[in-house]
């Protein structure tokens, strides 16, 4: 299950061994353990990567389908999990369209097509998560809901897998303590549209192991994306810059400083943004930012993390974003 990956004296690059098939063209990189370089002895500079093969994504909504689409393209066995029957159509049809798309637009052939699918399947509830090496959380963004998720994985998969969450604000050192395993949890926080957006964020606790942080950042950019690593902190680095800037986008046109489309004009050719910070609003889902900004005030108290009533009201009134085809903006 096991390959060994030792960090040369040379060039602090790390070899591994005896490579898996889907880490055969990534890992060459060592990450930092929760030491200082000073302490870390010669002895502990020997980190075990796991063998990842199986994956399960728990929530195939915008970000679960993404990340389920990315893992199954990239040549893993995905397992992706909803809490009904109907989401997971949705969830799973989402997928099918998105890789239509990549036909059409000949990203990929048919035949790639045909060979993400067969190796992607979806389960209501995570009881089949049992031969999962690594887990990738994907629910709503609450901390309850994650934590119980957590609690129920830990049963559920094999002792060595790892298991990570997708979240965009919230702790994952408390996720991390609602199971056994807290040196094998750490944030993978991936970007919206996944298959199109190149980063993952790597959230670390202080009990993440490097081992883990290294199997996951391998397994990262086996997906081609680039990885950065962060601590554990109220919306690690992207949202903690982000959030903010969509707020105060949202509180100026409340103010009637000026149109949305201005607003988002001026962001786009003023900073060379591709899109303004309400349409980016739009395509998180405004129902998501405001689960974000909330987990980040909870945390940070700054008055920039507090929703105006304006985005609340858009909520209220079900206008969540692209996903209901309204929003700051009408998709129809
Ligand atoms: N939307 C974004 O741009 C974005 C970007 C990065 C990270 N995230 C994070 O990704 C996560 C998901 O966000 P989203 O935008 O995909 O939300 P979403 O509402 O589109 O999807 C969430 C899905 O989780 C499902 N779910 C809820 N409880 C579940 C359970 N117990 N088991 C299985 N599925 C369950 C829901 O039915 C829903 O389909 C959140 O933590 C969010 O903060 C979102």
């Amino acid at each position: 299950m096991n390959i060994k990956a030792t960090k040369s004296k040379q060039n602090g690059t790390a070899n591994v061994l005896t490579p898996p098939k889907p880490y055969a063209r990534i890992v060459n990189g060592i990450f930092p353990g929760n030491k200082p370089r000073s302490q870390t002895s010669r002895d502990e500079e020997i980190v075990v990567l796991m063998k990842i093969e199986k994956i399960g994504v728990v929530g195939c909504g915008q970000m679960g389908s993404g990340i389920a689409q990315v893992c199954a393209q990239s040549g893993y066995s995905v397992l992706v999990s909803e809490v009904n029957n109907e989401l997971l159509r949705k969830g799973i049809t989402a997928i099918e369209s998105s890789l239509d798309r990549g036909v059409q637009k000949g990203k990929m052939t048919p035949q790639e097509r045909g060979d993400t699918m067969s190796r992607l399947k979806g389960a209501v509830g995570t009881a089949d998560f049992k031969d999962r090496d690594l887990v990738i959380e994907a629910a709503v963004e609450d901390l309850d809901l994650k934590k119980r998720i957590f609690a129920q994985l830990d049963k559920v998969c094999p002792a060595e897998a790892i298991i990570a969450t997708n979240t965009s604000c919230l702790s994952v050192t408390a996720m991390a303590a609602a199971t056994g395993r807290p040196d094998k949890v750490l944030g993978m926080h991936f970007f919206n549209p996944v298959p199109a957006m190149k980063l993952i964020e790597m959230v670390r606790t202080d009990a993440t192991s490097p081992a883990t942080l290294e199997t996951a950042a391998a397994f990262g950019r086996s997906l081609g994306k680039t990885i950065v690593i962060t601590r554990d902190s109220a919306g690690f680095i992207v949202n903690r810059l982000m959030i903010p800037q969509v707020l105060d986008a949202a509180r100026m046109l409340e103010a009637g400083l000026a149109s949305k489309e201005d607003i988002d004009t001026a962001m786009t050719l003023g900073l060379n943004y591709p899109m303004g910070p309400l349409a980016l609003a739009d395509l998180i889902g405004l129902d998501t930012v405001i689960f974000i900004a909330n987990g980040i005030h909870e945390k940070l108290k700054g008055p920039h993390y507090v929703v105006p009533a304006l985005l609340q009201k858009l909520v209220a009134e079900g206008r969540l974003g692209r996903k209901t085809k309204r929003g700051f903006y009408d998709y129809d």
